[in-house]
């Protein structure tokens, strides 16, 4: 064959490609309008208190940790945040656009007017609903959010008892059916063995959950425990646990610290310490995909993603968290009476027509661009 046939059958390849190619870019662009492209998981927010150095810092109400985010981020899921201080109906109304919650820890108390506690017995009443009417819908509670979900799965019923798990990197202790259980059942022996024999799951609370705990009758037959730990004292807490009839999931440790947080000198950032975290948030999302939740609209979707917030690098000025996000509107001024899902003064540009934008642009570059390879040698 001669060497131009050649050469110009090659380019009109070559450009066939790139068209093909910047048209499936494009149609990415136009599918990631809502969960059925990535799941869309929300994360609740905590009051700070007033005189706390985030808020006096950042003049902040509230906040949300920056891993906790990045720990859905991480694993292929997309982020709303959940406000504190709302009423019912904003809850429900936006559960039913969510494919799961997930319960941050932190440091406050439950019972906080219209805080953390009250947003969480929301959440919980309303993820109970939702599945009891035959929707899939997970939660995964982490540190002081395995304890919120646990006491409100309860209906209020405190079983936590006192703990000293101030920064402690530790082996799950596993029990002996652990593998039977939803959680670990799909882990590999690799995971298996890093989280057995390896300080990889990093403690730090002044609250547990005994074995004990989990016979009183508020918690009995309700929950599968996998793991314990001994805390500093040696003594025994239930580290991993899972709902029988719900696909609720807790925690004691933080698998989101090895990821994505870097201040304090006992984190585990090892290898394995990094493969077991990331086993968790894979798992999560993956609970998150069978939730058939949408927004009702892009519009409505792109406004109540977490990107529209910036995430502050908060351990520069002496925060435990590397990055947070901190908000600092008042909830009574910034939603007004009605119960929308974002804040009112709304930075967004409004109008379903974004992608149209996006369509035309990606159109003419691929003509562009195909036009440009068609001029070149192989
Ligand atoms: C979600 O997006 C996909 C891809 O664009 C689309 O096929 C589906 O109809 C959408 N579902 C809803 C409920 O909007
Ligand atoms: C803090 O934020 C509130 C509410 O946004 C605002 O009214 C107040 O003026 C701010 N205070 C300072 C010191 O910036
Ligand atoms: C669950 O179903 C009941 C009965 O149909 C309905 O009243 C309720 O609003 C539903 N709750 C949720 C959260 O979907
Ligand atoms: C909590 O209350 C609900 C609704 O009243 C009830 O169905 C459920 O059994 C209660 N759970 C516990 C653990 O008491
Ligand atoms: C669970 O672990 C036990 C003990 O290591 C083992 O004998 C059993 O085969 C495992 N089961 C599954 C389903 O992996
Ligand atoms: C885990 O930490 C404990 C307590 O600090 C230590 O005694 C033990 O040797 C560590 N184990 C491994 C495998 O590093
Ligand atoms: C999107 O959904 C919201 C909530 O249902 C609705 O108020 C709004 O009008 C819808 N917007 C478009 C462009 O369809
Ligand atoms: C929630 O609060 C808003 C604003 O205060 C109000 O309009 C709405 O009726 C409330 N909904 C419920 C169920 O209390």
């Amino acid at each position: 064959m001669p060497h131009s046939t050649m050469s110009s059958c090659c380019k009109r390849m070559q450009s066939l490609c790139l068209g093909f190619l910047l048209l499936c870019l494009l149609t990415t662009v136009q599918a990631d309008v809502n969960g059925s492209v990535s799941p869309i998981i929300g994360v609740l927010a905590q009051e700070l208190y007033p005189d706390s150095l985030s808020a006096t810092t950042y003049n902040a109400t509230s906040y949300i940790a920056a891993s906790y985010v990045k720990f859905i981020e991480g694993a292929g899921g997309r982020v709303v945040p959940i406000w504190i201080g709302r009423n019912q109906s904003y809850y429900e109304k936006l559960l039913l656009n969510l494919q799961g919650v997930l319960l941050p820890g932190g440091a406050t108390w439950f019972i906080e007017t219209l805080g953390y506690g009250d947003a969480g017995e929301h959440l919980i009443r309303i993820a109970k609903q939702i599945n009891d009417n035959g929707t899939y819908f997970p939660v995964w509670g982490t540190c002081l959010g395995m304890e919120l979900m646990v006491l409100k799965v309860a209906n209020g019923s405190e079983t936590r008892s006192d703990c000293n798990s101030a920064g402690q990197a530790l082996p799950l202790e596993f029990q002996a059916d652990y593998n039977s259980s939803r959680l670990f059942a799909g882990a590999s022996d690799e995971v298996i063995s890093a989280l057995s024999n390896e300080n990889i799951t990093y403690n730090y609370h002044r609250f547990c959950y005994t074995v004990a705990s989990f016979d009183e009758p508020a918690l009995k037959d309700n929950w599968r425990i996998m793991s314990l730990n001994h805390d500093l004292q040696g003594y025994e807490f239930v580290s991993t646990i899972e709902h029988l009839k719900y696909p609720f999931y807790g925690v004691e440790f933080h698998p989101e610290i090895p990821l994505y947080e870097f201040v304090g000198t006992k984190m585990p950032h090892t290898k394995s310490a990094v493969l077991a975290s990331q086993y968790f948030a894979d798992f999560f999302v993956n609970e998150a995909r069978q939730c058939p939740h949408v927004f009702a609209n892009a519009t409505e979707q792109k406004r109540s993603l977490i990107y529209n917030y910036n995430p502050k690098y908060t351990s520069l000025a002496g925060s435990s968290y590397t990055q947070q996000y901190v908000f600092h509107f008042d909830v009574d001024s910034v939603f007004g009476d009605d119960d929308s899902l974002y804040p009112l003064p709304y930075p967004y540009p409004t109008g379903a027509g974004a992608e149209k934008h996006y369509f035309g642009f990606a159109f003419v570059i691929t003509i562009a661009l195909s036009a440009f390879v068609a001029t070149q040698h192989c």
